[in-house]
């Protein structure tokens, strides 16, 4: 297998084991495995040695300006991309200069990693932060192979749209040979997108032609190293929780993210308290909430909405001996997560939009499969095309979340362990290595691009024509039609 170059913004810290976020899980534990390259921004704001890369081992680095930290980051990728992408065009803030930002640090970016890169890398650049780097490096000559993957969801197309640059978005996409995305219904939405908004069409072979490019899009969800979560519970360890009292644990973790649905979470809590009074003092919701983006404005509005709602629900239901939120907001290390997963008799994972959401899967893999706890899973949760075993729920109905917790709570051993198994074999099927390994076979098989380097520079290209956008369609149903031509999903 050729060496493969992942390129993501977030890179994780070899010394740090947080939960930082689907990525970083993902990519690491690829390369725990196999040799390869990791690059991406440092974590750090330098304004003096912005082009210096650090490059340690299987990692290279360039730090952020502060002002590419802010427009890029924080603006375009975070206050625009992030909420359209999340269906929350009305969170987004459409700033002069966020885009050019994003673009330049793609730009930057990529003249960066063509000096690193050999002539049989593949190239695989995840998420949303580097939409635009592989039009760059191919406008820099490079003619490997680069696929994308796309760790959250992508809208519907409608809501792509208000992206004032979403015509120039198409092309970018098309610069790659290979575009991957968690769900079929994703699949679906970019499909509808390009067929309808960017004036793309499809070849018999499924595969998109926009402009004069070709790329393949494809489902491909997704998954953990289960093993990873096989539990380490000394006996004495189960013992101390279970004496605790015989409390039921319910656990949430998240970053503190407004697309994570903690709010709802905590109301649908509140809502079980005052419908199943029999449970004060005998059920904890233990919410992880991981800080996260807090320069940006949303996000702090959030961390004081749920703030005052933990405190608001805890005061009126509270006393001396129990406390019902347990709400944790400090990033914590995934290793100690695997105890807090097993001694949870539920795990609420509850996000109002998720391109997949690995806690709900390490969740199910932590459990003892003798005497597992229940899932709750959002229906909007890219998992929840997997995990249908779950209990799957609308996370704006209150009352529904409510009655979930009841029945997982009450559910009977030989259902638990039904679930559990048929969960597992979905989980243990669909791993981080089949996903990496089969996504990176596609990527190395998928037709070439008709590539010619100096077709637009670095310069110019935004000037390049636009394919001509049409009317959206109304029907998603042509999209689904597009979806299933293609078949290509693990
Ligand atoms: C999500 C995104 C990742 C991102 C992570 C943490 O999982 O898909 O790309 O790295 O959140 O967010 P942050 O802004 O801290 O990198």
């Amino acid at each position: 297998m050729n060496r493969v170059v992942f390129v993501s913004n977030r890179v994780a810290d070899p010394n740090k084991s947080t939960h930082a976020g689907g990525v970083t899980v993902a990519i690491s534990d690829y390369l725990n495995e196999h040799a390869g390259l990791w690059f991406g921004w440092s974590g750090n704001i330098d304004n003096e040695r912005s082009f210096e890369v650090n490059r340690h081992l299987s990692v290279a680095t360039l730090p952020l300006t502060e002002s590419e930290y802010l427009n890029y980051y924080l603006g375009y990728s975070n206050s625009v991309l992030w909420p359209v992408f999340h269906n929350r065009v009305d969170l987004a803030r459409f700033e002069e200069g966020y885009f050019d930002a994003y673009a330049a640090v793609n730009r930057r970016f990529a003249s960066a990693l063509v000096s690193l890169l050999t002539p049989g890398d593949i190239i695989w650049v995840h998420d949303y932060h580097f939409i635009t780097i592989a039009q760059e490096l191919r406008a820099l000559g490079v003619s490997n192979k680069i696929g994308f993957f796309l760790h959250i969801p992508f809208p519907p197309s409608q809501s792509f749209m208000a992206v004032p640059e979403y015509l120039q978005l198409a092309q970018d996409f098309a610069a790659y040979d290979l575009i991957g995305l968690q769900a079929t219904s994703d699949v679906a939405n970019m499909i509808d997108f390009l067929l309808h908004g960017a004036g793309a069409h499809m070849l018999p072979d499924g595969r998109m032609k926009i402009g004069h490019r070709e790329c393949s899009i494809v489902s491909a969800p997704v998954g953990i190293d289960p093993s990873y979560f096989k539990p380490s519970l000394s006996p004495n360890t189960i013992k101390n929780y279970v004496d605790s009292g015989h409390i039921a644990r319910i656990i949430g973790v998240d970053r503190l993210d407004y697309t994570k649905g903690l709010p709802q979470k905590f109301r649908a809590f509140d809502h079980f308290l005052s419908s199943h009074p029999e449970y004060c003092n005998r059920a904890i919701l233990t919410q992880i909430a991981a800080p996260t983006r807090e320069s940006v404005e949303a996000y702090n509005d959030i961390r004081k909405e749920l703030e005052s709602l933990a405190g608001s629900i805890n005061g009126r239901y509270g006393d001396l001996e129990w406390v019902p939120i347990h709400y944790i907001n400090r990033t914590t290390a995934r290793e100690r997560l695997v105890d807090v997963y097993r001694s949870s008799a539920v795990g609420l994972v509850t996000p109002l939009r998720d391109g997949m959401n690995l806690v709900a899967k390490e969740y199910v893999a932590a459990q003892d499969p003798a005497n597992p706890g229940v899932l709750i899973l959002s229906r909007f949760a890219g998992a929840a095309e997997q995990l249908s075993d779950a209990l799957i729920v609308n996370p704006y109905n209150v009352e529904e979340v409510s009655t979930s917790i009841y029945s997982a709570i009450k559910m009977s051993l030989p259902e638990r362990q039904q679930r559990h198994a048929s969960l597992m074999k979905n989980i243990e099927t669909h791993t981080a290595a089949n996903w990496a390994q089969n996504f990176l076979t596609a990527l190395a098989t998928t037709g070439a691009q008709a590539e010619n380097g100096s077709e637009r520079t670095g310069k110019n290209r935004r000037r390049a024509p636009a394919p001509k956008a049409k009317a959206p369609s109304s029907s998603s149903t042509r999209g689904l039609a597009a979806t299933s031509q293609l078949n290509r999903t693990w």
